[in-house]
């Protein structure tokens, strides 16, 4: 591990090649929490780093936008767009959302590149992400206050070609951390 992060460390300080770690699983599913603690593990070893989370992001730039299944594919269209300008201005960028379908999560694919991009699926059932309902949100569903909510009256597509897979319900974040760490850098190192 000393060695992986010493050429890490050393990759990250000099001009690494930009790449998009994109995270994506229901809301709950950690992450948020999950891209905070690569963004600051990223920084705090040289990295040049931007995280785009959905919850800001829809509150600026993608406030116009709402969770029909068009909107959706707006919000992450445009992200990708965004996505793929930081990555042109040499920063290494991590994205937060949920990104239900395969579909647009292959065209972010497409757009940044292959090479460049790194899907982390978080599996975690639907009953934790309930149970855990750290914005309230799963409560005001059932209770009718909101719909089309993903998971329950709106689908969750499961990746089918993820780089890696953490299931956030069983193991603890450092070891999520520890393994994304490791995928990136196998894949762009
Ligand atoms: S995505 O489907 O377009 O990728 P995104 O990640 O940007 O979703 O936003 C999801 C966040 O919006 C959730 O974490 C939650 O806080 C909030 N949200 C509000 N309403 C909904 C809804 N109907 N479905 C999913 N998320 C919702």
């Amino acid at each position: 591990m000393e060695e992986k992060l010493r050429r890490l460390t050393s990759f990250l300080n000099n001009g690494p090649k930009p790449f998009l770690i994109w995270f994506t699983g229901l809301s709950g599913s950690g992450k948020s929490t999950l891209a905070e603690l690569t963004n600051k593990f990223l920084l705090e070893n040289g990295g040049k780093v931007y995280l785009l989370d959905g919850d800001k992001v829809r509150s600026g730039l993608n406030k116009d936008l709402g969770f029909s299944l068009a909107d959706r594919a707006e919000n992450l269209r445009r992200t990708a767009e965004v996505a793929k300008l930081m990555l042109d201005a040499g920063l290494i960028v991590i994205a937060a959302f949920i990104s239900p379908f395969q579909k647009e999560r292959d065209m972010v694919r497409q757009l940044v590149g292959s090479d460049n991009y790194l899907e982390v699926y978080l599996e975690c059932p639907l009953s934790v992400c309930e149970k855990r309902d750290v914005k309230g949100l799963y409560k005001k569903v059932r209770s009718g206050e909101i719909s089309s909510f993903t998971g329950i009256d709106s689908p969750y597509e499961i990746p089918v070609n993820p780089d890696l897979v953490l299931k956030t319900a069983e193991e603890d974040m450092t070891r999520s951390l520890e393994k994304i760490i490791s995928a990136f850098t196998h894949k762009f190192l």
